[in-house]
């Protein structure tokens, strides 16, 4: 980071963190003058019977509606539906409870009941003008970051394509991060949006635009996903390994909304948008290789991970071969699957590598990547020859 050259930052979502912080639901909504809610969420919420201490304490309070058919990687058709949803409803308010599918599709339904068009239309944020519905956003997994980003990623499904509508309008306007909301998340999920926290601050940290707060916040957020992501999977009830990662979830998320993501997340949504795989578990088994394709680039950020998860170096390029490893490691150590896992053929290659490098967050990428990069990386995951 060169101390002269000047940066703007800013967080348009206030966070109330901390156990209960879920129950300041109804005065937000009461402060925000909501008359009519609609409460974004998906099935396995719905059925965690999450929701009931939610709403419970809304009675009396605003109409509220739930829209609970957002799908994992939220499709297109969830974000018009949602729309519909809330046009019927004549919505004033959006509620979103979840992972970073419902936040992410309930941003899009801010955009499209108040903007209407065409979705697709929203790639990038080019026509979003005027104000979007408002949004509270309570994460129940610590991972996404969403409750603070700008950014709604959603699969264009005949397309077989993840696309990105970027914009400071469609932030939560509050963010109710409650450790308590995380609780039931089963290992595995705990384990891949754990990784997913851990990309979001790594590539934040070493994108070509990082700046120095964004910079600030990701190192915390390695240093917290070391020490709590492997306790939160095996002890799930441990509050504050809990509450540790959803802290540094959301300092991910902030990390990566004031640079970028990189490479893995162009790898990452490439293979949810054809094969609809879990985000978390795509950026667990590509991070590593794309780590080892960048390191010359970044050996001094990549040793300052390092450090920032413990680790013990003698040199800047030491510490970075330690900082690969360990997050290889990490993965395997929170029972990740492996790259053969993920069903990938061989002749979507390709495709894959081309989505890849049309991704909006490739030129992030701290060392350039072109599609045949892109393809080296793919083939060298499916180790085949390059
Ligand atoms: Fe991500």
């Amino acid at each position: 980071m060169n101390l002269l050259s000047g940066f703007s930052f800013e967080l348009p979502t206030r966070i109330e963190y901390g156990v209960g912080a879920v129950q300041k639901l109804a005065e937000e909504l009461d402060a925000l003058g909501a008359s009519k809610v609609l409460l974004v969420t998906d099935k396995g919420i719905e059925a965690s019977g999450l929701l009931a201490g939610i709403t419970a304490p809304l009675a009396g309070g605003p109409q509220v509606e739930v829209f609970s058919e957002v799908e994992p990687n939220p499709k297109d058709y969830n974000v018009v539906e949602g729309t519909r949803a809330a046009k019927r409803l004549q919505a004033d308010c959006l509620v979103a409870v979840g992972g970073g599918s419902p936040i992410d599709c309930a941003k899009a339904i801010a955009v499209l009941a108040t903007h209407g068009g065409d979705l697709r239309g929203y790639d990038e944020g080019a026509k979003i003008t005027g104000e979007v519905l408002p949004l509270i956003a309570i994460p129940t997994t610590a991972g996404t970051g969403s409750e603070v980003t700008f950014s709604s990623v959603i699969t264009d499904t005949r397309q077989k394509f993840k696309f990105s509508i970027h914009h400071t309008k469609i932030a939560a306007r509050i963010a109710l991060l409650d450790p308590q909301m995380t609780v039931t998340l089963p290992p595995a999920l705990t384990a891949a949006t754990g990784m997913d926290a851990l990309t979001h601050a790594i590539e934040g940290f070493t994108a070509a635009g990082s700046e120095p707060l964004a910079d600030a916040v990701a190192l915390y957020a390695i240093e917290l996903i070391s020490k709590y992501l492997k306790t939160a999977v095996f002890d799930g009830c441990n509050m504050e390994a809990r509450a540790g990662m959803l802290l540094a979830s959301v300092l991910a998320g902030i990390s990566f909304s004031h640079s970028d993501v990189a490479a893995v997340h162009c790898i990452a949504e490439a293979l949810g948008g054809k094969y609809d795989t879990a985000h978390g578990v795509c950026n667990a088994v590509v991070l590593p290789a794309v780590m080892e394709y960048n390191l010359e680039y970044c050996t001094a950020k990549y040793a300052r991970i390092a450090a920032a998860m413990g680790l013990a170096c003698e040199s800047d390029s030491d510490g970075a071969r330690s900082a690969v490893a360990a997050v290889k490691k990490m993965a395997s150590d929170v029972n990740l699957p492996d790259f053969g896992s993920l069903g990938v053929k061989a002749e979507d290659l390709e495709a894959l590598a081309e989505n890849s490098f049309r991704n909006g967050s490739n030129g992030s990428n701290p060392r350039p990547m072109t599609r045949d990069d892109y393809l080296r990386v793919l083939k060298g995951m499916m180790s085949l020859d390059t």
